[in-house]
């Protein structure tokens, strides 16, 4: 896989898959930008060909000046990969307790709607037919 000159943004960046993610894309000669929570831990994880940026994905706004602050650094975006997420497999009702209303209100917000947000904001409109432009999604 050869990405030299391309630029890519991965959610979920300062740890599991979307570090993984993040290294490979790097590896390939891509300028990646790492999108996570927290600032701090993402200077802590990333190596050369990666940027990092404190985004919440569950925002809308964050999402959005962050995507711009990357078109603006670099001049264009070619792949978007979402992996920011929270929460494995779970139980609706486990040892007597149903699942929190507010926790599924929040892996919704980061998990569904953060993937959405990314999805929406990462395309320059018009989507271009020919586009070779590529947008993936862990789940
Ligand atoms: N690792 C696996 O094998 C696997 C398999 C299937 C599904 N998944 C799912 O994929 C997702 C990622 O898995 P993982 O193992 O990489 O998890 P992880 O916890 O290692 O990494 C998730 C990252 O997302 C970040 N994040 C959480 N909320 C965020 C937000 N609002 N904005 C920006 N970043 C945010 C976290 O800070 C963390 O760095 C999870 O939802 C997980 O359930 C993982």
């Amino acid at each position: 896989m050869n990405l030299q000159g391309k630029v890519a943004i991965v959610t979920g960046t300062a740890s599991g898959l979307g570090l993984a993610t993040c290294r490979k894309l790097a590896a390939a000669g891509a300028q990646v930008v790492g999108f996570d929570l927290d600032q701090a831990k993402l200077d802590g994880v990333l190596g050369p060909g990666m940027d990092g940026m404190a985004v919440d994905v569950a925002s809308d706004k964050s999402v959005k000046a962050a995507i711009h602050a990357v078109r603006a650094r670099h001049g264009r975006l070619h792949v978007a990969v979402n992996c920011a997420g929270i929460l494995g497999p779970c139980k609706a009702l486990s040892k007597g307790q149903i699942f929190p209303g507010e926790l599924w209100d929040r892996v919704l917000g980061v998990n569904l709607t953060g993937t959405f947000n990314v999805i929406r904001h990462a395309p320059r409109r018009p989507w271009p037919r020919t586009s070779r432009a590529k947008r993936r999604n862990a789940a």
